[in-house]
Formats: C-alpha cells, structure tokens, sequence
C-alpha cells in the first residue's frame, strides 16, 4: 500500500483522532478567550494540555470550514521559529538526493526556457540554507543577479556570513509575497523548490502569480512542491490541507493557467511520503 501523504491522511477519523477532537471542542468552549487567542494567532508548537487541545479542535474546524489564512499564519509560525532554523541541517541532504538525483531531467527543460526567455535574474522563495539557488545562479547561462528569500531570520544570518556562495548570489529575511510585490522585477525566474508554496494560502498565490504575469514581463516560474496523492486535477481546483503538515495541495496548473501563465513543462516525482510536481510556467508574451 502507498503510504503517500494524502487530504485522506489529514482527515482520517480513527478513534483516537475522534477522542482528541471531543476533548479539544470540550476545551475550546471552556476557554473561550484562550481560543480567540490562539485562532488569530495559532502556535504550531503549542505547550500544555489546554493550548495543545485548543490547536487540536481549531484545526480541524479550519479544516473543516476552508480556513486558510489560520493555516498560512500557522505556517508561518513554524517557519519563522526553531523549526525553520534547524530545517537544513536535517534536510539539507535534500540537495544531493533529490534535487541532483531526482531533478536532472526538470533542471535541463529549465535550461532551455531560461535560454528561450533571456531571462536575467534569479528570486528563490525559502531558499533555506541557499543550496539550490547557489547551483542555478553558477549553472544558467548569463545571470545578473540572484536572491534568496527567506521567512527564517537564523537561516538568513547564516547564509549572509558564508563566503560559500557566488558572489552575485545575496538573501533577505522577508515573506515571499511581500518582497515579490514590493522589489520583484521583470525578466526574473521565480523558483520555489523543495515545497514552500504549500505553505501560502490560494489567494496569496494569486495575488503573486497575477502580480508576475501582470507587472513582470519575460519572467517565468519554476516550481518544485508536493501535492496530495488523493487530489485530483480535474475534478479539484481548490487548496485541501494535507498530510500531517496540514500544508496546502495546490492545483499548481489551475494556478499558473488562471493567472495568464503558460505551462511548459509538468512533471511528477516521488521521494519518501511525497509526491512531488515540478512545473515551469511563462508569462505569455
Ligand atoms: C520545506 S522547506 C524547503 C527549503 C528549501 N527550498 C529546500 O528545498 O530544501 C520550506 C522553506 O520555505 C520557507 N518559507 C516558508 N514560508 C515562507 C514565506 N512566507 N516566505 C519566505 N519563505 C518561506 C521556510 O522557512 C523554509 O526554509
């Protein structure tokens, strides 16, 4: 049996997920003020039974009720926090298995679209310890510039006291879609690998993919995230949270097509318990 994460693994109600939600309503309706709290701003590591009962019951009622900013601000916590700081030095290998390993045939029809495009710059949304970004800016013929974009402020430290990295390669600790709508320019590739768009609400991606194909001519999008096994294209437009993340599964093609994008290259992949869609999308001429 494939045990690839799916909006099923998120919304499976084995009893002792049945005993936790009774508990964290029981919880919520007697704390009423801690709830409120902790709806507007959720804690992705909650300490003590009462707030870990509370983020029990808040999110499955957002599941249940297509709350996605509540998800994106829960995200985002994590992110931000001791979970972000540590993530490359646990997945960091990530690079060599999967990107190198994995990625090869999706990096060559980049190649060509970059080429095709003359683009010139290169933005990473969570670029992380900058691995990724490092490798494209010393392999796509003819780069200006390059920048990393990343939510956690440790990771972004560490990055900018490296002398590792090309030196036109630089980072900033910003939100991927505050920068892209205040500094993002035309002629740039936007890449997202590894899944951080799984971790912005639907309306946000649009309002970035609409701000690209819009402001941004001659740039194109590069996009490496997981999806849910279970969520299927043609019948789904929509976000569904998934997995034990709870981070979004995207129609990333409804996404890219719906915001005056072109898709020119799709392809899926497995590694671990994801299922991985790589999308390069240009901005129609
Ligand atoms: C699953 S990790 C992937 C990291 C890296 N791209 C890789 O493939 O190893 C997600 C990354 O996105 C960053 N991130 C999450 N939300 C973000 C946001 N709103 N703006 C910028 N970066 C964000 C996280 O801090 C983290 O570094």
């Amino acid at each position: 049996m494939s045990n690839t994460l799916s909006i099923e693994t998120a919304q499976s109600t084995d009893w002792k997920k049945i005993l936790k939600k009774r508990f964290g309503d029981f919880v919520a309706l007697t704390f009423p003020h801690r709830t409120r709290d902790l709806f507007a701003n959720p804690v992705s590591q909650p300490t003590g039974v009462r707030d870990r009962a509370i983020m029990a019951h808040l999110k499955s009622r957002a599941i249940a009720l297509d709350q996605q900013e509540f998800f994106e601000k829960l995200h985002a916590d994590f992110w931000s926090g001791e979970g972000g700081a540590v993530f490359a030095q646990n997945c960091d290998h990530r690079f060599e298995d999967v990107f190198l390993a994995k990625q090869k045939v999706d990096f060559e029809a980049l190649k060509k679209v970059w080429s095709a495009m003359q683009a010139r710059h290169i933005v990473e949304f969570g670029c992380c310890s900058g691995l990724v970004l490092d490798y494209l800016t010393r392999n796509l013929p003819v780069v200006d510039s390059a920048v990393g974009i990343e939510l956690n402020a440790a990771q972004v430290r560490m990055n900018q006291a490296s002398d590792r990295f090309d030196s036109r390669v630089k980072f900033e600790h910003a939100d991927g879609a505050q920068w892209l709508l205040g500094k993002g320019q035309p002629k740039s590739l936007f890449v997202s690998n590894g899944g951080v768009l799984e971790y912005f609400r639907r309306e946000r991606l649009d309002q970035m993919m609409q701000h690209i194909s819009i402001n941004l001519p001659g740039s194109l999008v590069f996009s490496v995230e997981p999806v849910a096994a279970d969520h299927d294209w043609a019948r789904n437009k929509g976000s569904v949270p998934f997995g034990d993340e709870l981070s979004f599964s995207h129609n990333y093609r409804d996404l890219f097509e719906s915001n005056g994008f072109r898709v020119a290259h799709e392809r899926r992949f497995e590694f671990d318990t994801w299922q991985m869609v790589a999308i390069i999308a240009t901005v129609r001429a």
